[in-house]
């Protein structure tokens, strides 16, 4: 497949501190590109370079073998960007509210007339496109904020967190719009923290943390690697960061059945290539260390435990 946009090295700095360090990835034409990452990882100032609102410190990015500062100008029509904080104006309808963005995009008179409408239509806002925005459910909002980086048609849509705060009704919405929009041959980039949404979306998901891509291929892949599965032991006693349990933690991580063992709060989360065979010795460490067992699950892994496995920590924390 294609490449759409390319980045290399890319880094950015606010004053001293490293926001995004030194990513190389690629974004390939008509594929859902997802950047799943914890609160701080980068994901939204990663958008803001490819979108071209945001200069990379350094780095090159390169959008179908174009430089991107260097034709900013000229990219920015074939790029849609709907940021994560929405940018509306709540008195107005959403039909101003999406002149106001066509004419920023060019969009005139007739032409503008008939995308604001397959938009608004599009998206379900169709009935109350009259009233303010301000009077609209979260959901509501998000949609109109969706609706006004659609409106020029871009090759590529940048999506930050286009979820959040919205209810379950407005999320599904949501992911059957960019469903279709890529079905119609659009190139989005994603960027979530949450695991459901980047398995179930992109068909590539690039994990970042820190500043950094640390993992990137489709979710089944990056589950596959991690093998197996995941035993997760709900407990009475919680931790907390400067005291772990010292002998029943240990006593986990040298069971063979076990690839590794952590404590979040009041769960244990333990890896296993075979969860039968591993559940006995659990069993007995729980036991030596007077440790009551309040819960056991046996779950398959997916994007979080991947995650929890790279970094040593949840993606929620
Ligand atoms: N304008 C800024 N000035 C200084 N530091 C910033 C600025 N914008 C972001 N940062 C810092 O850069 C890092 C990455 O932030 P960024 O917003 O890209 O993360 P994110 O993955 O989008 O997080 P979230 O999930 O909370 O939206 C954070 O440590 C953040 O505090
Ligand atoms: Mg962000």
């Amino acid at each position: 497949m294609a490449i759409l946009v390319r980045a290399k090295d890319v880094t950015k700095k606010y004053g001293g501190q490293i926001a995004v360090d030194g990513i190389s990835f690629a974004v390939r034409r008509g594929e859902i590109f997802g950047l799943l990452g914890p609160t701080g990882a980068g994901k939204s100032t990663t958008i803001a370079m490819l979108a071209t609102l945001l200069a990379p410190t350094s780095g090159i990015i390169a959008f179908e073998g174009m430089d991107l500062t260097q034709n900013a100008a000229h990219l920015r029509h074939v790029i849609g960007i709907v940021p994560q904080e929405l940018a509306l104006y709540p008195t107005l309808s959403a039909r101003d509210n999406l002149v106001f963005f066509g004419e920023l995009y060019g969009l005139r008179g007739r032409a503008l007339e008939t995308r604001i409408d397959e938009t608004l239509e599009l998206l379900g806002l169709t009935e109350r496109a009259t009233e303010r925005v301000e009077t609209y459910s979260d959901g509501m909002k998000r949609r109109v904020n969706l609706a006004a980086g659609l409106l020029h048609r871009p090759k590529i849509l940048f999506l930050d967190e286009p979820t959040a705060g919205v209810d379950p009704q407005s999320r599904n919405a949501i992911f059957e719009n960019v469903e279709h929009l890529n079905r119609q041959g659009m190139t989005i980039l994603y960027t979530t923290h949450y695991m459901e949404e980047a398995e179930r979306l992109c068909h590539r998901v690039g994990i970042m943390d820190r500043g950094k891509i640390i993992a990137l291929d489709t979710s089944q892949n990056l589950i596959r690697l991690l093998g197996g599965s995941i035993i997760h032991v709900g407990m009475i006693r919680q931790t907390t960061a400067w005291h772990e349990p010292d002998g029943l933690l240990n006593d986990l991580r040298v069971l063979p059945e076990i690839t590794s063992a952590q404590w979040h709060t009041d769960r244990m989360i333990i890896q296993t290539h075979n969860a039968a065979a591993a559940l006995a010795g659990i069993a007995n460490a729980f036991q030596s260390a007077h440790e009551p067992m309040r819960s056991l699950e046996i779950l398959e892994p997916n994007l979080e435990s991947v995650f929890l496995h790279l970094t040593g920590k949840s993606l929620r924390d």
